[in-house]
């Protein structure tokens, strides 16, 4: 299990610094894009992003919460190892956004809404790295944990097999439902309040960590 905090519950005012503290246990940086049209929310874009980069050491995990990625996604400086997650309800066509993302060098993420069938990401799977499973509406952090994402990671684990593909989930996690989360198949956890809300940030990863673990 790798932890991906989401620097959308940081202080937009230090996000370097506060990405810092998290460093040392993070497996990624998860950087939540709005663009105000997808999500009823606006966040940062390319220049914060790209910018932002400079001193750290773990790849970014963009997850684009946007209409248009065709259009924006190029924009962003990519590293190798590097996620770039897109909605399968955004306007753009979902395979050329892959073509698009793969172009650019990075891996390419997909990702759905509650309330989107699973079934619509099926079609891109053999073209996917990872699948991203929202477990609260996109939009904004510090929502409460929706439960039915646990069946979704479940059914979609199944679906994936052997193929290489990283099942990562998105939204209200904390030290209470983290464990029935990764025991349903989740690799690439995302919590962003659970982690910058804490005095202690890297305390809170700790124990984000062994209540995964613990066998219940
Ligand atoms: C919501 C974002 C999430 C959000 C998660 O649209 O995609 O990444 O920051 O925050 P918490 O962990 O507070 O739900
Ligand atoms: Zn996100």
């Amino acid at each position: 299990m790798n932890l991906a905090p989401s620097l959308l519950a940081a202080d937009f005012g230090n996000l370097r610094s506060e990405a810092r503290q998290v460093e040392p246990l993070a497996a990624y940086f998860h950087i939540d894009v709005m663009d105000g049209h997808f999500v009823n929310n606006l966040t940062i874009g390319p220049p914060v992003v790209n910018t932002l980069r400079k001193g750290l050491t773990r790849p970014f995990d963009i997850h684009l919460m946007i209409d248009r990625p065709l259009v924006y996604a190029p924009r962003f400086v990519i590293h190798p190892a590097d996620i770039v997650t897109f909605h399968v309800e955004a306007k753009d066509d979902p395979a050329s956004t892959i073509e698009t993302i793969r172009k650019m060098g990075a891996r390419v993420g997909i990702s759905l809404r509650p309330g989107t069938a699973l079934e619509a990401i099926f079609p891109y799977l053999g073209r996917v790295d990872l699948v991203l499973v929202m477990s609260v509406e996109p939009g904004f952090g510090g929502q409460a944990f929706m439960p039915q994402a646990i069946e979704r990671i479940r059914t979609l684990r199944q679906k994936i097999g052997e193929r290489a593909i990283t099942v990562a989930v998105d939204g209200g996690i904390n030290a209470k439902n983290i464990h029935d989360v990764v025991a349903a198949g989740a690799e690439l956890i995302v919590a962003g309040s659970a982690i910058f809300n804490a005095e202690n940030r890297i305390a809170a990863m700790r124990a984000l960590f062994s209540a995964a673990q613990q066998t219940q």
